[in-house]
């Protein structure tokens, strides 16, 4: 059996071998990897995760560990720190994080986009960070809750309407919208997050946006398009 027939299976989806047609979401393995089609009536083409080009390449040359996500999840200089990425998406930020030192745990409910953010990671991700990063496919919600050991910091970014105005990262957080949908259950997340034990938890927000309802942050730190709520909890916790 193929690879694609594999993955077809542990997707249950349709496997199309040579013959997809272009009105639906089709999965390719292609000579670069997976690569997602999406309906041409979208008009949004190919998604291609890559950590090796594109925006977020550029972001892991800028990174450095004042800069907003690093403080909203309490790096300390010279310190590794365990992570979990709630909302890993395009796995963007877990490879910034990644890229500050920190042990990163990404967690995706979409099986797609989970698949997509593993393949992306054994072929495009220095080997430095991909020995720190792990891709698991749950609902954070209830993987939360079912942690022994907590992380230091929890990081949430759940689907917002508006978002970011660049054009790449427009179409491409444009088809995880059409994708995964508008979260609508972030609040709950919030909760599991909050209860999970970990000591810090940070909500990345674009700027101006609403709180999550839920409890309210203990200080938020601004960037220039971006608010991170950070919710810290007592020491008794840790
Ligand atoms: C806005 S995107 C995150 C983008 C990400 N921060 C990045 O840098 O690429 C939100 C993602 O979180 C996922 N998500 C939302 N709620 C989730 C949950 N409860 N468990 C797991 N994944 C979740 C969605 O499927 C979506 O892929």
């Amino acid at each position: 059996m193929t690879q694609a027939h594999t993955v077809a299976q542990d997707l249950h989806a349709r496997f199309l071998g040579e013959s997809a047609p272009s009105s639906d979401y089709v999965l390719e393995l292609g000579k670069e990897g997976w690569e997602l089609n999406t309906p041409q009536e979208l008009g949004l083409g190919t998604l291609k995760l890559s950590f090796a080009q594109g925006p977020t390449a550029w972001r892991l040359r800028q990174a450095g560990r004042r800069q907003p996500l690093g403080r909203a999840v309490g790096l300390k200089s010279g310190a590794t720190q365990h992570v979990v990425d709630a909302t890993a998406g395009l796995g963007r930020d877990a490879m910034v994080l990644a890229n500050l030192g920190c042990r990163v745990t990404l967690i995706e409910r979409n099986p797609v986009m989970a698949l997509l953010l593993r393949d992306a990671l054994l072929r495009t991700a220095p080997p430095e960070l991909r020995e720190r990063v792990q891709v698991i496919e749950a609902d954070a919600r209830s993987y939360l809750l079912s942690l022994a050991v907590p992380p230091k910091a929890v990081y949430l970014d759940p689907m917002y309407p508006e978002r970011s105005k660049s054009a790449l990262v427009k179409k491409e957080m444009r088809i995880l919208r059409e994708l995964v949908g508008k979260d609508p259950d972030a609040s709950e997340l919030l909760g599991a997050a909050l209860a999970c034990g970990a000591r810090r938890v940070a909500v990345k927000r674009p700027r101006g946006a609403p709180l999550i309802d839920g409890a309210s942050p203990t200080h938020s730190i601004q960037a220039p398009n971006t608010r991170y709520d950070v919710y810290l909890r007592p020491a008794s916790h840790e």
